[in-house]
């Protein structure tokens, strides 16, 4: 294990803000792992455990503790009739493993091409796109528990898995350092075509597309919502959805749909919003007065999706936390609603 001081963090997150860390240890095994929390306590660090860097807004002054940066690698593959076991290292990058799955003709992760960020962070926060989520592959998780100081296997039902949340961004937040991850899928399988921006790409076209052509289409509509990293395009110099869409209730979501239609706007209605009164935030964003393109300094909203808060440059994390403030003051005024963020804030 080797100990470095005084990293820039900027450089390992997607929305390129932020300070140093005080020490920063990379664990590349899971002893690695244990010998960080061990030297975390000796010298009573606080641990930040860091994956792909794609979901964090680090403060400009940085992290006082230890990060510890997730390494741990392998994809082990194990077929059980028809099943087929991904046995994941947390520090696997998680579109490398998603391009392994539908190589090897794998279903259950195809619409989840693209996303940036490692193997650890996706149970963390549940991520989903496209209308698949990883809760719905998830076998396992296997973690290191800080409070009982040794290795558990978590089972799917224990992960406490909604819409962006688990118990690991919850109710045991700062308990548990993944280090593997396995994933149920099926050989052979169907790819899933829930979502509408997917079936209008596939309207027209006979038989059921392959789980290639589906990974395929998802990354292009990624790209041109700028949701995939493309080096050079600063559209794409962000955390993704930097909010989170609102799950209403039945009643706050008759209220808020009757205020839209009084001012002559709908609001985006689909399955997957509909099922769980969710409402989109992008649309809450733009009805608010940020329009796709917005600019406020250093710090913007992409020209591409009204949810990608970016760095146009030279944003500094002071830049992007004052244009988030101003987001949500700006929807809550106009729509009573308050917007949570979705990413991680680091040292704030
Ligand atoms: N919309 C707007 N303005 C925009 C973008 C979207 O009004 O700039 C409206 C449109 O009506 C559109 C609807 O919002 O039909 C939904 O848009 P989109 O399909 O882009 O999905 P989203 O709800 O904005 C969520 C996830 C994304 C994920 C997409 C696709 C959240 C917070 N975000 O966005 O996840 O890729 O669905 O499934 O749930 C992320 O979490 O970082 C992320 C990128």
């Amino acid at each position: 294990m080797t100990i470095q001081e005084n990293v820039p963090l900027a450089p390992l997150t997607t929305l390129q803000v932020g300070g140093p860390t005080r020490y920063l240890v990379e664990a590349r095994s899971e002893d690695d792992v244990r010998e960080a929390v061990e030297f975390a306590r000796a010298k009573a660090l606080q641990l930040f455990v860091l994956g792909g860097g794609s979901n964090l807004l680090v403060a400009d002054s940085g992290w006082p503790g230890l990060v510890l940066k997730i390494a741990i690698g392998g994809i082990r593959r194990e077929d059980q009739d028809g099943v087929v076991l991904f046995d994941v290292g947390a520090g696997v990058e998680w579109d490398g493993l998603v391009a392994q799955a539908v190589a090897g003709n794998c279903a259950g992760v195809e619409c989840l091409s693209g996303i940036p960020g490692s193997v650890g962070g996706t149970p963390i926060q549940n991520v989903g796109a496209y209308g698949q989520e990883v809760s719905e592959t998830i076998k396992s998780v296997r973690a290191f528990d800080t409070k009982a100081d040794r290795i558990v296997v978590l089972p799917e039902g224990t992960c406490g898995f909604r819409y962006r949340t688990s118990i690991f961004n919850t109710t045991e937040r700062g308990r548990y350092i993944i280090l593997r991850v396995t994933y149920r899928l099926v050989a052979g399988g169907i790819p899933g075509l829930k979502y509408s921006d997917l079936q209008k790409h596939f309207a027209g076209i006979i038989g059921s597309p392959s789980l290639a052509q589906v990974r395929a289409a998802v990354q292009q509509i990624r790209q041109s919502k700028s949701m995939l990293i493309v080096p050079g395009d600063p559209d794409s110099r962000s955390a993704g959805s930097f909010f989170k869409n609102p799950v209403l209730s039945e009643a706050e979501f008759r209220d808020l749909s009757g205020r839209a239609q009084s001012r002559g706007l709908k609001m985006p209605s689909y399955p997957a919003l509909d099922a769980q009164r969710k409402v989109s935030a992008a649309w809450l964003v733009e009805h608010s007065g940020f329009a796709k393109g917005f600019t406020m300094g250093a710090a913007g909203i992409s020209s591409k999706h009204a949810l990608a808060l970016i760095n146009r440059g030279s944003a500094r994390a002071a830049d992007i936390v004052r244009l988030k403030d101003e987001i949500q003051s700006g929807v809550e005024k106009t729509w009573g609603i308050s917007l949570e963020p979705e990413p991680v804030f680091v040292g704030f």
